[in-house]
């Protein structure tokens, strides 16, 4: 068990750089197994999602290869086993793509319901509903799920809601379908760009995704390809939360700045300057915060990835503040964790009331999942005395080398056995 002790008060200074995101790349290395050949990714995070996906594929027969620390090569051409159980998937959420891909590629799949972070409920039923649409059974079968078609065949389909899987999920398998696919009401976050645009590379045609209407043209096969992952835009906006609340000044570099819009207008919202680069954005610290209303909304809305992080910046925001997370049921099981600290919320619902302290005060606390864990970081750069961060492990899931880029920051925090 490793634990993150932070002794807080530093104001954090210098530049970061940012990792591939994290929510791209468990969608494009299932996706490199669509092919019957071989792919490059470049820029992958080296994060412990990325390890699992690793593994899971290279049980299932394709040969996986790191060439340096952030680029894999994916050969799966020999891939015999279109099935992951749940001891290989427990870990990691995203793990339902690998149905949307080997559906694609192999008319079947078997995989274990998915894992990962426990806020709520959190069904597949769009994903599941997408691939009966496409002409797929589907059966729910002691926890496992599993598809099978003759052939897939293009369809139209309504998305009841915005999600970021099914509508990844959806596009991944339609790749190979028969004739025409059209998905509306599609998320638009920047890893489901990532993911059509890292497909159409592969040979698939895909248009429109980024906007709400994504429209897919079947094709027989795919082929090897290499890609470059995007910047993280979560990681990105851990750091600049994190230089807001220590009165510091970060660059946070090798970003798309554009997809931080709605987090940097925050920011200068509550008194932070915000100065965008090419790819990169200057967050300078240096007046008292102001109190904000945020409400999370799927993309180009306030992430809801960043809502716990964006709370443990409020704790510290004299004045009432304001949070609606309007896409998990149940996001606010770290809260008790930031009242440790002295923080003062009250939750009802969906709402986070959070009446800004004149200060946290560090103890031991736990990271409850990987968002949550990020926001006990912040909370602990900002405290006074020292924090101890239990249940690293969520922490590492999703963030590259998470205390050596706070330490060269200025921070004060080491990782202990
Ligand atoms: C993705 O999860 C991200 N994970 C999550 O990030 C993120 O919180 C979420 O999108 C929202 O942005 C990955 O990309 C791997 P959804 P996903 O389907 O795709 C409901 C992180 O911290 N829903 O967009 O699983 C669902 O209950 C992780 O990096 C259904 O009802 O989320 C939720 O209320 C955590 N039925 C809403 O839609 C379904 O079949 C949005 O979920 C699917 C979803």
């Amino acid at each position: 068990m490793e634990k993150l002790i932070i002794n807080g008060q530093k104001k954090l200074c210098g530049e970061v750089s940012i990792s591939g995101a994290k929510n791209a790349a468990v969608a494009i290395l299932p996706a490199a197994i669509m092919a019957d050949d071989i792919c490059f990714i470049d820029n992958l995070p080296c994060i412990e999602d990325v390890t699992s996906l690793f593994n899971t594929l290279t049980k299932m027969g394709a040969k996986c290869e790191f060439l340096d620390k952030h680029t894999l090569k994916i050969d799966s051409r020999n891939i015999e086993n279109v099935s992951a159980t749940y001891e290989e998937v427990r870990k990691i959420r995203a793990s339902y793509y690998l149905l949307g891909a080997l559906l694609g590629r192999f008319k079947k799949a078997e995989v274990a319901m998915p894992g990962g972070c426990n806020f709520g409920s959190r069904p597949i039923d769009l994903h599941l509903k997408g691939f009966r649409a496409l002409g797929a059974e589907v059966f729910v079968d002691d926890n496992v799920v599993k598809v099978y078609a003759e052939k897939l065949h293009g369809a139209s389909i309504y998305m009841d809601q915005v999600s970021v899987g099914a509508t990844i999920n959806i596009m991944l398998a339609a790749c190979l379908a028969e004739g025409n696919t059209v998905i509306e009401n599609a998320a638009k976050e920047p890893h489901v760009v990532d993911t059509a645009n890292f497909l159409n590379i592969m040979g698939a045609k895909i248009k429109g995704a980024g906007t709400d209407v994504i429209r897919i043209t079947g094709v027989p096969k795919l082929h090897g390809a290499e890609y470059t992952i995007i910047p993280d835009q979560i990681e990105a906006g851990t750091y600049m939360i994190a230089a807001a609340i220590t009165g510091g000044d970060v660059v946070v570099k090798n970003i798309i700045p554009k997809h931080m819009d709605c987090l940097s207008a925050k920011l200068e919202e509550m008194n932070v300057t915000i100065e965008e680069g090419d790819d990169s954005i200057r967050v300078i610290s240096d007046r008292a915060l102001k109190n904000v209303n945020v409400k999370t909304m799927s993309y180009p809305g306030f992430p809801t990835d960043l809502q716990p992080q964006m709370a443990a910046l409020l704790t510290v925001c004299m004045g009432e503040n304001i949070i609606t997370e309007n896409v998990w049921d149940n996001r606010y099981q770290y809260i008790d964790q930031l009242k440790k600290m002295g923080a003062d919320i009250s939750i009802e619902g969906r709402v986070a009331r959070i009446n800004g302290v004149p200060e946290l005060v560090g103890t031991d606390v736990c990271a409850t999942d990987l968002r949550a864990g990020a926001a006990m970081i912040i909370a602990g750069l900002a405290a006074r005395g020292t924090t101890e961060i239990k249940n690293v492990k969520y922490i590492d899931r999703g963030y590259e080398d998470v205390e050596n880029k706070f330490g060269n920051l200025g921070a004060d925090i080491k990782r202990v056995k």
